[in-house]
């Protein structure tokens, strides 16, 4: 049965559709742009080094700036060593977080060496002791991002999930791939199934999910509390509205599509966060994933890949609108099977 919202302890999740963290692209301008067209459940800031928080500055770290109306949002943490959780739990309070992520799945080689993500997954001792002391440090939503491990292995999955709900973690995300599984392969959804039946907390689903079909087929095959969505909400930031509409009945405003204008409204909300040297490279990123939209998007990336300020990327993307109509944008969208950039990427 799919119920449109979740508890976890004071957060109400309506609808259950969760922002996917993910680096260099879920920043304060995205988090707004989809607020814009609204269905977005739980908001995600992008994975957050614990060791390098306490020297960060919430006013002009691009990772941390926020705006007003980005609520709710979750942090996530990458943490690689216990000592480290405590102070970044205290800065994450102080920073007014609706949420706290812990990273339990990137399978980025820099990020593994670190001690952190995915390789954490090996070490269900150090994942206890982590999870314990941020339980006893806050009364935030705790929640944990899985990938399904090294190998299809049930009784490993299963202990280790057992394991996260046991010390308190409120809410379990599962990307249902393997740790070397590249963003080709089609996603192992029945294994989120497995994983719900274990638990009695919240288990969401997560990859794959791009349009109002993928959305029902996964919670299909999955049976999960919800689903989060990453790619999909660079590529089109009105998929969360289409799926909240289509698949939990909430209206969400009818925000019309306008892809010109949505790429506008990107642009200027990083000039209007970002300092400059930070502006065009997450531009840049958002436009690999948003210029799928064209048929002849990859001449807008590499248009917008190529310049050298937000500006002569903007005055680019210009000329390549006037030229182009879009390829698809009607309101279901088409599944995208194809590789990635990031094939074997983070998460
Ligand atoms: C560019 C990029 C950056 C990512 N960064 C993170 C991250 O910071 N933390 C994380 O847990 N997962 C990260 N992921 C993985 C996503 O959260 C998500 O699990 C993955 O993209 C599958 O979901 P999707 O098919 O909806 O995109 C990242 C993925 C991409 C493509």
């Amino acid at each position: 049965m799919i119920h449109n919202q979740i508890r976890v302890r004071q957060l109400n999740v309506r609808p259950p559709l969760f922002l996917a963290p993910m680096a260099g692209l879920t920043h304060s301008a995205l988090r707004s742009l989809l607020l814009s067209f609204g269905g977005v459940g739980l908001l995600s800031t992008e994975m957050l080094s614990a060791r390098r928080l306490p020297a960060e500055s919430a006013l002009s770290s691009p990772y941390l700036i926020r705006t007003a109306g980005e609520y709710p949002l979750s942090y996530q943490l990458l943490v690689a060593a216990v000592e480290e959780v405590v102070p970044a739990v205290e800065i994450l309070h102080r920073l007014g977080a609706d949420a706290i992520d812990l990273n339990l799945g990137c399978p980025a080689p820099r990020v593994r060496q670190a001690g952190g993500g995915s390789s954490l997954m090996a070490d269900p001792a150090r994942v206890r002791r982590i999870v314990a002391t941020a339980r006893r440090h806050t009364s935030l939503p705790l929640t944990a991002k899985i990938r399904l491990g090294e190998a299809l292995d049930e009784q490993i999955l299963q202990e280790f999930c057992r394991m996260l709900a046991g010390e308190g973690i409120d809410l379990l995300t599962v990307h249902a791939r393997l740790r070397r599984e590249p963003f080709g392969r089609k996603p192992r959804w029945e294994w989120v199934g497995r994983v719900k039946q274990w638990l009695k907390i919240p288990v969401i689903a997560n990859g794959g999910v791009c349009s109002v079909a993928t959305a029902r087929d996964c919670l299909r095959i999955s049976g999960a509390d919800g689903l989060m969505i990453g790619r999909a909400a660079v590529e089109k930031p009105w998929v969360f509205a289409e799926i909240a509409k289509e698949v939990y009945g909430e209206g969400t405003g009818s925000r019309e599509i306008d892809l010109p204008r949505i790429y506008l409204e990107m642009v200027t909300a990083l000039a209007a966060r970002f300092s400059p040297e930070r502006r065009l490279g997450r531009l840049k990123e958002f436009t690999h994933y948003f210029a799928r939209n064209y048929m002849f998007g990859h001449h807008l990336a590499m248009a917008v890949q190529s310049s050298n300020s937000l500006e002569e990327a903007w005055s680019r993307a210009l000329a390549f609108f006037a030229r182009h109509a879009p390829d698809s944008c009607l309101p279901e969208s088409v599944p995208n099977t194809g590789s990635d950039r990031l094939s074997a990427g983070p998460g």
